[in-house]
Protein backbone atom coordinates (compact mmCIF):
# COMPACT_ATOMS: atom_id res chain seq x y z
CA UNK A 1 0.00 0.00 0.00
CA UNK A 2 1.76 3.18 -1.07
CA UNK A 3 0.81 6.36 1.23
CA UNK A 4 1.25 9.69 0.15
CA UNK A 5 0.78 12.40 2.10
CA UNK A 6 0.27 16.06 1.22
CA UNK A 7 1.38 18.96 3.72
CA UNK A 8 0.30 22.27 3.97
CA UNK A 9 -1.08 25.35 5.91
CA UNK A 10 -4.08 25.35 3.71
CA UNK A 11 -5.31 28.49 4.96
CA UNK A 12 -7.27 28.07 3.06
CA UNK A 13 -7.36 25.06 0.33
CA UNK A 14 -7.25 26.67 -3.17
CA UNK A 15 -8.65 24.95 -6.56
CA UNK A 16 -4.70 24.65 -7.08
CA UNK A 17 -4.29 22.34 -4.29
CA UNK A 18 -7.64 20.38 -4.92
CA UNK A 19 -6.19 19.89 -8.46
CA UNK A 20 -2.87 18.01 -6.88
CA UNK A 21 -4.90 16.09 -4.70
CA UNK A 22 -7.17 14.79 -7.29
CA UNK A 23 -3.75 13.71 -9.15
CA UNK A 24 -1.87 12.49 -6.52
CA UNK A 25 -5.21 10.28 -5.22
CA UNK A 26 -5.22 8.59 -8.84
CA UNK A 27 -1.04 7.52 -8.48
CA UNK A 28 -0.94 6.43 -5.19
CA UNK A 29 -3.27 3.85 -2.73
CA UNK A 30 -4.07 6.54 -0.77
CA UNK A 31 -3.36 10.36 0.26
CA UNK A 32 -3.23 11.80 3.54
CA UNK A 33 -3.71 15.88 3.35
CA UNK A 34 -2.04 16.85 6.49
CA UNK A 35 -3.06 20.28 7.88
CA UNK A 36 0.10 22.49 10.09
CA UNK A 37 -0.48 23.63 12.79
CA UNK A 38 1.53 26.62 13.31
CA UNK A 39 -0.35 29.43 15.01
CA UNK A 40 2.82 31.85 14.67
CA UNK A 41 1.31 32.46 10.67
CA UNK A 42 -1.83 33.64 12.38
CA UNK A 43 -3.82 31.86 10.12
CA UNK A 44 -7.51 33.57 9.13
CA UNK A 45 -9.17 29.98 9.32
CA UNK A 46 -8.19 27.39 12.64
CA UNK A 47 -7.25 24.38 12.19
CA UNK A 48 -10.68 22.69 12.62
CA UNK A 49 -11.90 25.08 10.03
CA UNK A 50 -9.70 24.04 7.59
CA UNK A 51 -9.84 20.29 8.19
CA UNK A 52 -13.49 20.34 7.95
CA UNK A 53 -13.51 22.54 4.63
CA UNK A 54 -10.66 20.77 3.20
CA UNK A 55 -13.20 16.82 3.64
CA UNK A 56 -15.96 18.82 1.85
CA UNK A 57 -14.33 20.07 -0.38
CA UNK A 58 -12.03 16.52 -1.43
CA UNK A 59 -15.21 14.19 -0.67
CA UNK A 60 -16.22 12.94 -4.21
CA UNK A 61 -12.32 11.36 -3.71
CA UNK A 62 -12.47 7.89 -2.26
CA UNK A 63 -8.86 7.33 -1.01
CA UNK A 64 -8.16 10.77 0.35
CA UNK A 65 -8.12 11.38 4.34
CA UNK A 66 -7.30 14.64 6.21
CA UNK A 67 -5.74 14.94 8.95
CA UNK A 68 -3.68 17.82 11.35
CA UNK A 69 -0.30 17.68 12.97
CA UNK A 70 1.71 19.68 15.05
CA UNK A 71 5.66 19.60 15.25
CA UNK A 72 7.90 18.61 12.99
CA UNK A 73 6.42 16.75 9.23
CA UNK A 74 9.06 13.80 9.64
CA UNK A 75 7.66 12.60 12.49
CA UNK A 76 4.00 13.08 11.37
CA UNK A 77 5.05 10.81 8.24
CA UNK A 78 6.48 7.96 10.64
CA UNK A 79 3.31 8.10 12.11
CA UNK A 80 1.68 7.57 9.17
CA UNK A 81 4.19 5.27 8.09
CA UNK A 82 4.60 6.52 4.89
CA UNK A 83 8.00 7.94 3.03
CA UNK A 84 6.25 10.03 0.18
CA UNK A 85 5.77 13.54 0.84
CA UNK A 86 4.40 15.15 -2.24
CA UNK A 87 3.89 19.21 -3.18
CA UNK A 88 2.82 21.49 -5.94
CA UNK A 89 5.07 23.32 -8.06
CA UNK A 90 3.56 26.72 -9.59
CA UNK A 91 6.88 28.29 -10.53
CA UNK A 92 10.67 28.52 -10.36
CA UNK A 93 10.01 31.33 -7.29
CA UNK A 94 9.01 27.88 -5.28
CA UNK A 95 12.03 26.36 -6.11
CA UNK A 96 14.24 27.27 -3.53
CA UNK A 97 11.93 27.02 -0.35
CA UNK A 98 10.87 23.66 -1.59
CA UNK A 99 14.45 22.61 -2.31
CA UNK A 100 15.69 23.59 1.17
CA UNK A 101 12.61 22.35 2.74
CA UNK A 102 12.88 18.69 1.05
CA UNK A 103 16.73 18.29 1.77
CA UNK A 104 16.05 19.47 5.52
CA UNK A 105 13.50 16.57 5.60
CA UNK A 106 15.71 14.40 3.88
CA UNK A 107 18.55 14.72 6.29
CA UNK A 108 16.13 14.12 9.05
CA UNK A 109 14.20 11.31 7.72
CA UNK A 110 16.91 9.49 5.13
CA UNK A 111 14.01 7.20 3.75
CA UNK A 112 11.98 10.04 2.89
CA UNK A 113 11.07 11.68 -0.62
CA UNK A 114 9.63 14.53 -1.94
CA UNK A 115 7.35 14.45 -4.86
CA UNK A 116 7.01 17.34 -6.61
CA UNK A 117 3.85 17.78 -8.85
CA UNK A 118 3.65 20.71 -11.67
CA UNK A 119 0.68 23.05 -10.90
CA UNK A 120 -2.20 23.12 -14.32
CA UNK A 121 -1.75 25.97 -16.04
CA UNK A 122 -4.58 27.56 -15.07
CA UNK A 123 -3.77 27.48 -11.46
CA UNK A 124 -0.24 28.84 -12.00
CA UNK A 125 -1.51 31.89 -10.80
CA UNK A 126 -3.08 30.49 -7.24
CA UNK A 127 -1.65 31.25 -3.49
CA UNK A 128 -4.04 31.09 -0.32
CA UNK A 129 -1.86 34.38 0.03
CA UNK A 130 -3.37 36.39 -3.17
CA UNK A 131 -6.97 34.65 -2.33
CA UNK A 132 -7.20 36.51 1.03
CA UNK A 133 -5.93 39.56 -0.29
CA UNK A 134 -8.30 39.77 -2.62
CA UNK A 135 -11.21 38.62 -0.89
CA UNK A 136 -10.23 40.87 1.93
CA UNK A 137 -10.63 43.71 -0.82
CA UNK A 138 -14.12 43.04 -1.82
CA UNK A 139 -12.73 41.23 -5.15
CA UNK A 140 -14.33 37.79 -6.60
CA UNK A 141 -12.46 34.41 -5.75
CA UNK A 142 -15.24 32.42 -6.62
CA UNK A 143 -13.67 30.70 -9.30
CA UNK A 144 -10.13 30.29 -7.10
CA UNK A 145 -11.46 28.14 -4.42
CA UNK A 146 -14.28 25.88 -3.26
CA UNK A 147 -17.52 27.48 -3.17
CA UNK A 148 -17.42 27.34 0.87
CA UNK A 149 -14.66 29.47 1.00
CA UNK A 150 -15.39 31.71 -0.90
CA UNK A 151 -18.92 32.49 1.33
CA UNK A 152 -16.23 32.03 4.42
CA UNK A 153 -13.69 34.75 3.28
CA UNK A 154 -16.23 37.24 2.37
CA UNK A 155 -18.03 36.78 6.20
CA UNK A 156 -14.05 36.80 7.72
CA UNK A 157 -12.68 39.32 5.58
CA UNK A 158 -14.48 41.53 4.64
CA UNK A 159 -15.37 44.00 7.45
CA UNK A 160 -17.17 47.11 5.54
O1 LIG B 1 1.54 25.43 2.64
P1 LIG B 1 2.91 25.75 3.20
O2 LIG B 1 2.80 26.82 4.26
O3 LIG B 1 3.91 26.06 2.14
O4 LIG B 1 3.39 24.39 3.93
C1 LIG B 1 4.61 24.36 4.64
C2 LIG B 1 4.70 23.10 5.53
C3 LIG B 1 3.52 23.05 6.48
C4 LIG B 1 4.70 21.86 4.66
C5 LIG B 1 6.04 23.18 6.31
O5 LIG B 1 6.12 24.41 6.94
C6 LIG B 1 6.19 22.07 7.32
O6 LIG B 1 6.48 20.95 6.98
N1 LIG B 1 5.97 22.41 8.63
C7 LIG B 1 6.07 21.46 9.70
C8 LIG B 1 7.31 21.75 10.56
C9 LIG B 1 8.54 21.12 9.94
O7 LIG B 1 8.64 19.92 9.75
N2 LIG B 1 9.51 21.99 9.61
C10 LIG B 1 10.75 21.61 9.00
C11 LIG B 1 10.60 21.57 7.49
S1 LIG B 1 12.13 21.33 6.72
Amino acid sequence: MQIAVYPGSFDPITNGHIDIIERTAQIFDRVVVAVAINEEKLPVFTVEERVEIIRDAIRHVPNVEVDQFAGLLVDFMRQQQSNVVVRGLRAISDFEYEFQMAQMNKQLYPQMETLFMMTQPEHGYLSSRIVKEIARFGGQVDQMVPGVVATQLKEKLQTG
